[in-house]
């Protein structure tokens, strides 16, 4: 399903002692929500459960970022980001989510499982400023190459900081404002 809201610049947020929690299969179709979820998105339960997470994608938020996403879990590894996401009635809200795999008693790999909680604002500035330049090169750079140049932006911050992979970069901003 495809989301048709218009965004808004009205935030909503969540408490610090909440957490945002979803879970979904291999090819991101929602199975399992919490009430904080479906308080923030605004949506019906029944409106969320066996729909495409992209639901509440909000259309700040570069591409680049998703491709990360899925190729970290196809790689069977867990992951930690900044998501701008987007409720029912356009409202926004920030979380910092870390997205692990679902695996039965044989290892298996079932679907994936979504925790997300408040993150501090200054750490929404500095990340809401570096995907505003990677969603400004997606757009210039065309559908066909938008995923390129934007990962190659997001990898090029992550390296000049000195840090070898996308998680140890979340982490110092995690860190920095704690
Ligand atoms: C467990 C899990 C949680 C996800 N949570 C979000 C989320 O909160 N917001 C979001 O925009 N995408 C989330 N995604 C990614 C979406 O499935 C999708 O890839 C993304 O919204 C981009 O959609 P699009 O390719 O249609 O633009 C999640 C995926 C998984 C597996």
């Amino acid at each position: 399903m495809k989301n048709k809201v218009l965004p808004t610049n009205v935030e909503r947020t969540m408490a610090e002692n909440e957490l945002i929690c979803s879970r979904t299969d291999m090819k991101g179709i929602i199975t399992y929500c919490n009430e904080v979820f479906v308080r923030m998105g605004g949506y019906d339960r029944d409106e969320l459960m066996g729909v495409q997470h992209n639901i509440v994608r909000h259309p700040d938020m570069p591409r680049a970022v998703f491709k990360l996403l899925w190729d970290t879990l196809h790689s069977g590894q867990e992951i930690t980001a900044y998501v701008k996401n987007m409720s029912k009635d356009g409202g926004f809200y920030w979380v910092l989510a870390n997205v692990t795999l679902d695996r039965d008693d044989n290892g298996v790999v079932t679907g994936c499982y979504s925790v997300r909680r408040k993150p501090h604002p200054s750490a929404v500035q500095d990340v809401a400023a570096l995907y505003r330049i990677m969603l400004d090169a997606e757009r210039n750079a065309g559908a066909r190459d938008a995923i390129e140049v934007s990962t190659k932006i997001l990898l090029d911050v992550v390296t000049k900081q000195g840090f070898k992979t996308y998680d140890e970069f979340v982490f110092s901003i995690i860190n920095k404002y704690r």
